[in-house]
């Protein structure tokens, strides 16, 4: 089965981390990204928030979430009266997968597949075993089940806190005396709400939801 193992140092340094993970071949999805876009925040950060995957500018640039996601994204934390500045952002898998485009077009995103969230869960893990957030929160459906396991449903279980790690899908992989009193939380992604008929009501469901993890942490 393909899987990041092989390449995840042992380090306690997530620049180092970081740096391997450029290098990672866990999975067939390395082939047709430019790079690849690992996690990025104060190691020291009280929330963590774990997307899907990058998209096109995001993978151009090697940085998370600094596309139309990541600025619908920065508006819904400071609204719901979070700090972003001492948050810490990741995404379940490190390539953007897409669908092949012509020259000089955008790429169109396309979800990974359950292979592909569980070979790339060592990246997740290893970086979850350098931080202690007290908050975890999970954009969308892939970055839930890369963090909750395959059978959880965002549609039911949104802006519900819910104990960490315990609640995990393999919860020795996350397991750590720092996560005691740490939850995780299940909210849509930005890129649904950008999709969305109602797009208001969606950011409003968004920030609701975040507005849980800014109170729990008050
Ligand atoms: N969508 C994500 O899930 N992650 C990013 O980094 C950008 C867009
Ligand atoms: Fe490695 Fe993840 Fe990229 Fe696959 S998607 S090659 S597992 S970093």
């Amino acid at each position: 089965v393909p899987t990041a193992a092989p390449f995840v140092p042992e380090t306690d340094d997530l620049d180092k981390l970081r740096e391997a993970a450029q290098c990672c071949r866990g999975c067939d999805l390395y082939k047709e990204a430019t790079r690849t876009v690992f996690g990025e925040g104060p190691p020291d950060a009280g929330t963590v928030l774990v997307g899907e995957q990058p998209g096109d500018i995001e993978d151009r640039q090697g940085r998370p979430f600094v596309g139309p996601a990541g600025k619908l994204l920065d508006r819904a934390v400071a609204d719901a009266g979070l700090d972003r500045s001492g948050t810490y952002v990741t995404n379940a898998v490190k390539h953007f997968k897409h669908k092949p485009a012509a020259p000089g077009k955008r790429r169109i995103h396309e979800s990974p597949n359950q292979t592909e969230i569980m070979a790339c869960r060592p990246w997740l893990v290893a970086e979850f075993s350098l931080l202690h957030p007290r908050a975890v929160v999970a954009l969308g459906a892939v970055a839930a089940k890369g963090l909750l396991g395959p059978s959880f449903r965002v549609t039911k279980q949104r802006g519900i806190p819910m104990p960490w790690p315990e609640s995990a899908h393999h919860p020795e992989d996350f397991a750590g005396e720092a996560h005691d009193d740490a939850f995780v939380l299940a909210t849509i992604h930005p890129s649904a709400v950008l999709r969305a008929d109602d797009r208001d009501a969606a950011y409003r469901g968004l920030v609701d939801d975040l507005r849980v993890v800014a109170e729990q942490l008050a």
